[in-house]
């Protein structure tokens, strides 16, 4: 049977789409396709009819580009899930440090929120706010190429690399482009982000932004490449001088102040809790993780090459998110920061992704890596997702969500230590690939044996370690057995 999330893995997700725009019906396969891809699967039957499209001869299949072969559009659409319509609408809006948001999903502070028109096809989209891209008085020279990506299996993006500093436009520029966006998106939420080099341009930034009317100041002490010392995460991880410019910046704005986060650092809360003793109000993490891709064996340099050289720089997307949650989790958990509002950020590509952040104790989350790869439009599955599941679990406000998953969350010596629970074989899905058993042997506890072609489980040496499942390609082990007492 066709797998819909793997094949809608295949889809190029085209700008224009041509599967689209053959339909005769005036259905959007290709949308559907994006929200199974954005773990819409669900409610991704709402933009094509299953019935119509039986009996169509498939004009959008033999429209797509696909370079090796067609996603098996109608084949793909026969199997989504049926509709489920509910008339609930919950409420996505949020306050966040005193400030109205339409919604929790913010463009985070980088080349995505970088100009004027880019924040307000943005903000068309749907995305409630937009943290500008670092604003400061140094002009970074970039250099090019700037990006590099790590893979795996036929997965281009899973991590990204970037040597990005801050704006290359003057103050001026930035300015002017601030004022423009809360005139003409008056509802939107505009968040100035600085970074200075010294208490007067901390002082003097935090003067021009709120004067060009930002909503929210956010203070880079994060960024981990800069060039030049005394910037950026330099700050971040030294909570004498997080306290110190976050009070210099608070003195003059009657604004909200966020901390921007670094991640290169063992505990978040030290600088976190520095910044609002500084009178920061809010704390947003986490900022790029430092990283080398990797290395070239032939060329010798590490990606990207610049002109032969490269340089250790910052790390986002799908790979750091479990990084971030942690983070996220630390400064949640914190009792210095009790009831300090959180941003979170790192790995966001679907509501699901963002969800968990906001199980974790954010109010506001923010992304980039996932826009650049995808483009402003993620707003539509993000929004879409979170209003689903809230509906399902008869949750009206995205509030009522913020920080219940913070509880199941414990010191590992508070850990259940007496019971398992054994893996659970369905021998009618096993195709005898033997990839849980060499996974059993090789790292496990040799509890697995092949008999007849087909993986059987000896209860005696297994310890309920549940590799053996995390391994199987074709979903024949599960964890639905009960846990017992350990023998
Ligand atoms: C190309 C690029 C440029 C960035 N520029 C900035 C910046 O100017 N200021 C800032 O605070 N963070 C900057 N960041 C960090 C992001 O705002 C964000 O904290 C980080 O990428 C993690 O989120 P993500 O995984 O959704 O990208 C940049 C990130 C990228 C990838």
């Amino acid at each position: 049977m066709l797998r819909i999330t793997q094949e809608a893995a295949r889809c190029l997700l085209c700008g224009n789409a041509k599967c689209t725009a053959a339909c005769p019906n005036g259905y959007d396969p290709s949308r559907a396709v994006r929200a199974v891809r954005f773990e819409n699967e669900n409610i991704a039957g709402r933009f094509v009819d299953a019935d119509t499209c039986a009996g169509c001869q498939g004009d959008c299949e033999k429209a797509c580009i696909h370079y090796d072969s067609p996603i098996r559009l109608r084949e793909m659409i026969s199997a989504l899930p049926a509709q489920t319509k509910t008339d609930e609408e919950p409420d996505l809006s949020i306050d966040f440090c005193g400030v109205h948001c339409e919604n929790p999903f913010f463009l985070s502070s980088s080349i995505v929120a970088g100009d004027y028109d880019m924040c307000a096809r943005a903000f068309e989209a749907g995305w409630a706010g937009a943290v500008f891209k670092t604003i400061g008085f140094l002009i970074p020279e970039e250099v090019s190429p700037r990006f590099g990506t790590i893979g795996k299996e036929g997965t281009p993006f899973i991590g990204f690399k970037n040597l990005e500093q801050i704006s290359d436009h003057e103050t001026t520029y930035n300015l002017d482009v601030l004022r423009r966006l809360k005139k003409n998106y008056p509802d939107k939420v505009i968040v100035a982000s600085i970074m200075g080099q010294n208490d007067e341009e901390w002082i003097k930034l935090s003067k021009l932004v709120t004067e060009a009317g930002a909503d929210m100041i956010e203070c880079n002490f994060s960024c981990p490449h800069m060039s030049g010392g005394g910037l950026g995460s330099d700050v971040g991880q030294d909570p004498v001088l997080v306290k110190r410019y976050t009070k210099l910046v608070k003195s003059v704005t009657h604004l909200p102040v966020l901390a921007k986060m670094t991640p290169n650092i063992g505990n978040m809360e030290i600088p976190a809790t520095a910044a609002t003793q500084g009178g920061a109000d809010g704390i947003a993490a986490i900022n790029t993780i430092k990283c080398i891709l990797g290395i070239d064996t032939e060329t010798l340099v590490s990606s990207p090459s610049v002109n032969g050289r490269c340089s250790v720089s910052g790390y986002s997307g799908k790979a750091v998110k479990p990084i971030a949650l942690r983070f996220i989790h630390d400064l949640a958990k914190c009792g210095h920061l009790s009831g300090v509002p959180l941003s979170g950020m790192g790995g966001i590509e679907t509501w699901h992704d963002a969800l968990e952040f906001i199980l974790l104790g954010c109010s506001n989350v923010q992304v980039t890596t996932a826009v650049m790869q995808y483009g402003y439009r993620i707003i539509d599955d993000l929004i879409l997702g979170l209003k689903t599941y809230m509906a399902q679990h008869g949750i009206t406000k995205v509030s009522e969500l913020v920080g219940t998953a913070l509880p199941q969350l414990v010191p590992a010596d508070m850990l259940d230590r007496s019971t398992l629970v054994y893996p659970s074989f369905d021998i009618k899905k096993c195709i005898g690939c033997e990839r849980c058993f060499i996974s059993c042997s090789d790292a496990g506890h040799q509890a697995i044996t092949m008999q007849d072609g087909k993986a059987r489980l000896s209860a005696a040496k297994c310890v309920g370690c549940h590799l053996c499942m995390l391994v199987c390609p074709s979903g024949a082990i599960s964890s639905k057995n009960k846990r017992i007492a350990k023998p």
